[in-house]
């Protein structure tokens, strides 16, 4: 594994404070990086069954992953052909035909269109090109992941350095513990992701995580910005009595896993919003989406290796009372740098060896959309037109 920080080409500097403002911006970030990048929908236990679903609301998109009944995983835009209905809703097994709600269009679960009512009002009879809109789909240890705009690097091929930290966890049999927890959080979404870029902020943001972890402050990222730490939990004994339980219970509870990861939460962050964290015990992924400039939605689904050892149940609802906890803080932390970030004046300060994470991930941004490298916000308005000048510049 290559565990040197690698600094994309345009790293120079960090992004202006305006580009944590500006709702024209994120609207730019979710066209460039969002979509054209691999975003979670769900586990491939949730989908196990012939015609079972699950849809995920991107912010512009809705999107479908379905099981045909031919046994394969497919991802498609959740929108009818016709009118642009939303299709289906939630999780669940659909019938043969997907039906739409609103005039009746149907499709077999392999996006064919089968039917539409009053077929004979239509002038042209050619179904073939109205399936439903196809997605990239890849299956990541068991995670199921969807790209709106294709091609662009395999997900294999972004993980591959790292699967042998990740499938030690045994992530493919681990089954939901609940549905997903949604918050929306008073900062923009890259608020949200720089700090989970860096792990500077642990021994004074994060007091459970110092007295729980010894974390690795520097980390680690490959050429893709896919970015992770490893923190092991600490020999001696946390003065916090549920860190205390947890750091005795954890090592036998997880004596089924190889002994590299018994001890050890492993943290990743892939670009541009997904954040995902081992434990021994269970994991979860962070997804942050924006919602105009200053406000973003986050996801937070949590899976368990099915185990009904009532001392496993415990271990969990430790690891979940001390995580709740960082959580809220993350949250905290991250609203008070919106509130600084709106300022007129700020502009941020040198950054640590500790963040050449958050310095790749601004470039990704400045790449993405080259407008976020000016000094100061062009008007909003026409951000999108300045942005498109200096791409053909
Ligand atoms: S929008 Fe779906 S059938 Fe009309
Ligand atoms: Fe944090």
């Amino acid at each position: 594994m290559n565990t040197s920080p690698i600094q994309h080409s345009t790293a120079t500097r960090p992004l202006a404070a305006w580009t944590y403002q500006s709702a024209e911006l994120a609207e730019l970030e979710y066209e460039n990086l969002f979509r054209t990048s691999w975003q979670f929908v769900c586990h491939v236990n949730e989908v196990p069954r012939q015609r079972d679903f699950f849809t995920l609301d991107l912010p512009r998109d809705p999107v479908l992953v379905l099981r045909g009944e031919d046994g394969v995983l497919r991802a498609f835009l959740n929108v009818c052909r016709h009118r642009g209905a939303k299709l289906l809703e939630g999780a669940a097994q659909c019938k043969a035909r997907l039906s739409c709600p609103y005039h009746g269009w149907s499709y077999h679960t392999d996006g064919r269109l089968a039917g539409r009512p009053a077929e004979h009002t239509f002038a042209d009879h050619d179904t073939q090109s109205l399936g439903l809109r196809a997605l990239d789909i890849e299956v990541l240890c068991g995670l199921v992941f969807v790209r709106i705009v294709p091609g662009g690097a395999s997900l294999h091929s972004m993980w591959a350095e790292y699967l042998p930290l990740i499938e030690p966890y045994r992530l493919e049999e681990m089954v939901p513990l609940q549905a997903a927890f949604l918050e929306e959080w008073d900062c923009n979404w890259k608020v949200g992701v720089d700090n989970n870029l860096e792990n500077y902020h642990v021994p004074v943001g994060h007091p459970g995580y110092q007295r729980l972890l010894d974390s690795d402050l520097t980390g680690f990222m490959n050429v893709h910005g896919v970015a992770g730490s490893l923190s092991v939990l600490r020999p001696e004994p946390s003065s916090n009595w549920a860190e205390r339980m947890y750091q005795r219970m954890a090592p036998a509870l997880n004596s089924a896993l190889p002994a590299q990861v018994r001890n050890t939460w492993s943290f990743f962050t892939m670009p541009p919003n997904t954040g995902l964290d081992l434990y021994g015990d269970s994991m979860d992924l962070f997804q942050f989406f924006p919602l105009g400039g200053q406000r973003c939605r986050v996801r937070y689904p949590i899976y368990v290796r099915p185990d009904t050892r009532r001392e496993m149940r415990v271990l969990r609802h430790l690891n979940a009372r001390i995580n709740r906890r960082v959580g809220a803080e993350d949250r905290a932390l991250c609203e008070r740098v919106q509130a600084g970030l709106n300022s007129q004046d700020f502009a941020f300060g040198p950054l640590s060896s500790y963040e050449h994470c958050v310095l790749d991930m601004h470039a990704r941004v400045q790449d993405a959309c080259p407008v976020s490298r000016l000094p100061h916000n062009p008007g909003e308005g026409v951000l999108r037109q300045h942005n498109a000048n200096m791409r053909a510049a």
